[in-house]
């Protein structure tokens, strides 16, 4: 119903606003006996967290968290996860002067058709600050998949039309937008800085892939293991759009050269991008999202107020410049929760 809830089997739901006290998540579902401790989860939440790079936005939170319950002893319990970070780095006053009008490409207008009222500060829940919760559920997630040896890898592939060329894994969480070309970094970044001195932002193309899952996991018909990617990274703000193995390049491909053919040892190719059928293949899952450019600019913009009146907007504030360079460890939170769902979705039809 109220929409803050993700998952089956294993389930977060999230709470807490941008300029609240705090934000958090309860994981249902995990497997007892696992070992885990802050330090594990804080490693995922210090790469999303703000102010962290001169191109992000300069809001200065630790995002340290606590485990309130869940874990006894360095291990889970099976009893619900309750993880919880505190909000210290809060300036509402910077909503003041705007708090009456819609912010072009953010939710205020939408949030007040919703709700009649909003929390105008930092945009409350439609704050890119709620998916501090997501990353440490995600990070619990991933605990759970490194046992069946799976891994979720994300980074930036395009910012602001700069496009990476080479893939160099270890270059990715080296450079400050966590892209797999470490040339293209360079121009990235120089581009992020100088839209930011303008006021301005850019968009973007993150790619995530996940590698290790074992053939068959998926439920047809409405919860394809596509469908729930799709639904889990199209939930993260300013994601615009999502495409699995070829994409939208099958379009001009002929039969012959999409599909993927096999031989004794497997498939030979993967446009597919790892699922058939709603279905995984075993081939790694490979997609890639479309970022829009932040919404929230100081370049002078049209508007109207919540009584009709037609207004200048320059949104103040502290704000991400590029959101790819955060996105990325949020994106890798979102499939690693799809995919352990699924495998205990998976092991409850087999009756294990
Ligand atoms: C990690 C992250 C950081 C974000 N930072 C900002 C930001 O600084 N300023 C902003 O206007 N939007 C930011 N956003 C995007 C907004 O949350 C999003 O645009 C808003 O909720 C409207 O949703 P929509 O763009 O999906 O329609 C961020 C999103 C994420 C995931």
């Amino acid at each position: 119903m109220a929409g803050s809830t993700f998952g089956e089997r294993l389930k977060m739901t999230t709470f807490g606003e941008s300029h609240g006290k705090a934000v958090g998540v309860i994981v249902e579902g995990v497997t007892p006996g696992v070992e885990l401790d802050e330090a594990y989860i804080q490693v995922q939440m210090d790469r999303r967290r703000p102010g962290q790079s001169s191109v992000t936005t300069p809001r200065k939170e630790y995002d340290k968290i606590s485990i309130l319950s869940g874990t006894f002893e360095g291990r889970t319990t099976g009893t619900p996860l309750f993880i919880m970070l505190s909000n210290t780095d809060m300036r509402p006053s910077a909503y003041d002067d705007i708090q009456s009008m819609y912010r072009p490409g953010h939710a205020d207008f939408t949030y007040n058709k919703k709700y009649g009222f909003r929390d105008y500060r930092g945009s409350g829940r439609a704050s890119g600050r709620e998916t501090a919760a997501r990353v440490a559920a995600g990070a619990v997630a991933r605990k759970l998949l490194e046992r069946r040896g799976v891994s979720v890898l994300a980074y930036t592939t395009e910012i602001g039309g700069i496009r990476c060329e080479t893939f160099d894994a270890d270059a990715i969480e080296k450079n400050m937008v966590r892209a797999c070309d470490p040339i293209a970094a360079e121009q990235m970044i120089e581009k992020i800085e100088k839209l930011a001195d303008e006021g301005n932002s850019c968009g973007g193309i993150v790619e995530c892939r996940i590698s290790g899952v074992a053939a068959g996991l998926g439920e047809p018909v409405f919860d394809k293991l596509d469908a729930e990617l799709a639904k889990a990274i199209l939930s993260i703000g300013a994601i615009k759009g999502i495409e699995f193995g070829a994409g939208f390049q099958a379009a001009s491909m002929l039969g012959n050269e999409h599909n993927d053919q096999m031989d004794a040892s497997g498939f030979k190719t993967n446009h597919a991008g790892g699922i058939l059928g709603g279905i995984s293949t075993g081939s790694d899952i490979v997609f890639r999202v479309v970022v829009k450019p932040t919404s929230s600019i100081s370049v002078p913009q049209k508007t109207i107020d919540e009584d009709g009146n037609e207004r200048d907007i320059v949104t103040i504030g502290r704000h991400d410049p590029s959101i790819c360079p955060r996105v990325v460890p949020v994106i890798e939170a979102m499939a690693c929760m799809v995919i352990e769902d699924h495998y205990k979705r998976q092991a409850a039809l087999l009756d294990e």
